[in-house]
């Protein structure tokens, strides 16, 4: 039961986010390209969330001041997961990587996308290290699969993260020459661009900033969210079982429909795969008082999905009742919420139906529906 049971979903968490689905481009063409972009760098994406999240703040605590991005920032620093901003430049075409940040719209780069990695190695669910090196002329990032990136003059230690073994996202990382460089991006056909592919990155989540019409409905709920969000209170697991086991329950969570019909309440050991997944990140001691309740706080037609260990809620939800939400989505969501401390409301994405938007760290993002940057 130990290893079929985290590949089963692994290979699930691939399909929706498939490495490369590119049919290769001829070598020749691949190198006249030399790694570029098909457009300029794009400004689709959502900047105005600072608004709403003072009124979210205002709804939920009567205080918009609270919450501020460097209140987020200080948490993630002492929790072991943080988001990590991909952002992108021209001439020559390059991203640098942010650490500890959900956007990177800095010193002439653009958000491009983000993810979120461990921080501290746990030989159970984040084995492997990779390190980010920073370059210059141009100013860039470039990853290496080893603790510190520091290399003569050519590279500087940037930071390192820790590469999720258990429930994870892969994305191509892709390099070009004169400068070296990379770039990343889910589901990207480096290829037709003129990239050389070289190695899958693995981490814990990923999403983009959402645009505006697609979080108008989110935004019109929001006071059924924070109706709902004002009765959770999520805890901080309290050591690194826990943790593991909060993941662990996090990822093997079926895909759950709320219905209007009162409270729902799901065994963590009868949940399809969470006992072999806890076996697996050694905190089997945990799943007998593990659970997934559904609809213990509700509004206006509106319910909370919590992911439960011990006495302390782990992580929560809120979302519509009858919306249907495939169980990708739905941990991804429920990942924020651990690594943040806070609720996530959720909804589904006003451009399309097979995606959701999530208001995570003052931040609109939609996870899944297509990875839509024209680049
Ligand atoms: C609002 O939050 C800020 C920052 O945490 C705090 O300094 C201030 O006293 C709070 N105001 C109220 C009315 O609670
Ligand atoms: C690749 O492109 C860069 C920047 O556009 C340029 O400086 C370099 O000479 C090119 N390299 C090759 C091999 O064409
Ligand atoms: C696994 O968990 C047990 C406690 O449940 C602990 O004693 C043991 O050291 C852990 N193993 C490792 C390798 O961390
Ligand atoms: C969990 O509960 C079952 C009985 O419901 C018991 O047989 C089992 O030993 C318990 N597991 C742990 C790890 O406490
Ligand atoms: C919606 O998202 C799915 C999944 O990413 C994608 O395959 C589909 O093309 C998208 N539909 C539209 C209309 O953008």
């Amino acid at each position: 039961m130990k290893v079929p049971t985290i590949l089963a979903i692994l290979a699930a968490v691939a399909l929706t986010s498939p490495i490369h689905a590119a049919p290769s481009a001829s070598p020749s063409s691949a190198s006249a390209k030399n790694g570029t972009l098909s457009n300029d760098v794009p400004d689709l994406l959502s900047r105005a969330a600072a608004e709403f999240t003072a009124q979210y703040n205002e709804a939920l605590y009567s205080n918009s001041t609270l919450q501020r991005p460097s209140a987020f920032e200080k948490r993630a620093e002492s929790n072991n997961v943080i988001p990590f901003c991909v952002g992108i430049a021209s001439n020559p075409p390059r991203v640098r990587v942010f650490r500890n940040r959900m956007t990177c719209d800095i010193s002439g780069w653009d958000t491009l996308y983000t993810f979120t990695a461990h921080t501290k190695e746990d030989e159970f669910i984040a084995p492997k290290a990779t390190c980010s090196g920073s370059g210059s002329d141009p100013s860039r990032s470039m990853f290496f699969r080893r603790e510190n990136c520091k290399d003569g003059n050519k590279w500087t230690h940037d930071f390192t993260f820790y590469e999720s073994s258990a429930f994870n996202f892969r994305t191509t990382v892709w390099y070009a020459d004169n400068p070296h460089r990379m770039l990343l991006y889910p589901n990207y056909n480096g290829l037709a661009h003129g990239w050389k592919d070289s190695y899958t990155v693995t981490y814990r989540n990923v999403y983009r900033l959402a645009a505006d019409q697609e979080i108008r409905s989110l935004k019109a709920d929001m006071t059924s969210h924070t109706n709902i969000h004002k009765k959770i209170k999520i805890s901080t697991p309290n050591d690194a079982a826990t943790m593991r086991c909060g993941e662990m329950l996090i990822g093997s969570s079926p895909s759950i429909t709320s219905s209007p019909n009162g409270v729902l309440t799901f065994a963590g050991k009868d949940i399809y795969g969470f006992p072999g997944n806890a076996f697996d990140g050694n905190c089997t001691k945990l799943v007998n008082s593990s659970k997934i309740v559904v609809n213990r706080v509700t509004s206006n037609g509106f319910g909370s999905i919590e992911i439960i260990i011990g006495k302390s809620t782990l992580a929560a939800v809120s979302i519509k009742q009858r919306y249907s939400i495939s169980n990708l989505l739905f941990m991804q969501a429920l990942f924020e919420s651990m690594r943040t401390g806070k609720p996530v409301m959720v909804g589904q994405n006003d451009m399309n139906s097979s995606g959701s938007v999530a208001f995570v760290q003052g931040t609109f993002i939609a996870i899944s529906g297509p990875w839509n940057a024209p680049i």
